[in-house]
């Protein structure tokens, strides 16, 4: 079984010393344009020219959970394709968005301001009841947060496209009731994969819908929000603030205001990381289990586009 590794932005060499290990039996080579023929490939962003060269792959396997950009090119038709099922992803976005939670129902910045200047200030203890949490998602990422989030006993809403039952967490499904669901979350939590369907999904309609003072933490796509929207929200009041951690373009442009708001803050997509240990683990598992036939986690339906 031969397999081929193109991720950029990677660096190769332990991931094929990882996957060599893990995979003795295969043999594993890093991508070159004319390379030979491969089973399988192990992928992050690639150029068009790799799937070009290779219509034979059967297993197409990301190194992320998200496979929007993936989908924009010419995949060979009848390859699996095959995401990152959470591969140590979840906690650390159920930790970045509890933090961000957090750190904005208890003014954490407001604090930390008045301690520069040397003021010793307390602020009244707000309500948790009043800073409902609605996190759009409900999948690998969304669900873990969700219920990360109702352990901090904040109310805990969640939209998903299918119907969904989890503890502790009131869930609203489908077009029909999306807007019940932006009705009933103050802080909204973006955990959705970027398709033709969510794209643009934060915009003023949508935010406006909110509750006053709402909070906006994008962890998904940067494509998903209305920049000029959110700016328009937060200056006449309606946001409170925002946690951005993807954005349009990447890296964010020195020019772009998202850097100077003071009611933005952002990070450079690190919010849940690909571990490569893990990953190698859980893909040379898939592999090999897609050799013997057997069912494989993550599989992405191209048609839904996620
Ligand atoms: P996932 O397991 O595929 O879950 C996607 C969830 O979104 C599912 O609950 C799905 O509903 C729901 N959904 C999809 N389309 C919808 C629609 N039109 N209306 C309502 N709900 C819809 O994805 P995941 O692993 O949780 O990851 C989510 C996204 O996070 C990724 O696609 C990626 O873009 C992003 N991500 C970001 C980082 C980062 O560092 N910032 C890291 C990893 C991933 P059903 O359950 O009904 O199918
Ligand atoms: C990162 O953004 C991923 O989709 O894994």
């Amino acid at each position: 079984m031969k397999s081929t590794f193109c991720c950029s932005g990677t660096e190769p060499a332990p991931w094929l010393a990882g996957l060599r290990a893990a995979l003795p039996q295969a043999q594993i080579e890093l991508w070159q344009a004319g390379a030979l023929p491969a089973d399988y490939a192990v992928v992050w962003a690639p150029p068009q020219q790799f799937f070009d060269e290779q219509p034979q792959l059967r297993g197409v396997f990301a190194i992320g959970a998200g496979v929007d950009a993936l989908l924009k090119l010419r995949l060979p038709p009848h390859a699996t394709l095959v995401r990152l099922d959470d591969a140590g992803m979840a906690v650390q976005m159920a930790e970045y968005v509890c933090h961000a939670v957090i750190r904005h129902f208890r003014e954490l910045d407001v604090y930390a301001a008045d301690i520069r200047q040397g003021h010793w200030t307390f602020r009244k203890p707000r309500n948790r009841a009043d800073f409902p949490v609605g996190v759009m998602g409900l999948g690998v990422l969304g669900a873990r947060v969700a219920q990360a989030l109702a352990h901090f006993e904040f109310p805990v809403l969640g939209w998903s496209r299918s119907a969904k039952a989890i503890d502790g967490v009131r869930c609203f499904s489908g077009s029909a009731q999306f807007h019940d669901f932006l009705a009933a979350s103050r802080v909204l939590v973006n955990l959705l994969p970027l398709t033709p369907d969510t794209r643009d999904i934060l915009n003023r309609a949508t935010l406006s819908r909110l509750q006053p003072g709402g909070y906006v933490i994008n962890v998904a796509r940067g494509a998903h929000l209305v920049d000029d929207d959110l700016l328009a929200l937060l200056d006449s009041g309606h946001l409170a603030g925002a946690m951005l951690d993807v954005f349009r373009t990447e890296p964010l442009p020195p020019e772009h205001p998202f850097w100077r708001h003071p009611k933005i803050t952002i990070t450079p997509h690190t919010s849940a990381r690909t571990l490569r240990e893990t990953s190698i683990g859980q893909i040379a598992g898939k592999i090999a289990a897609f050799e013997r036939g057997e069912p494989v986690a993550g599989l992405v339906d191209r048609e839904q586009g996620y």
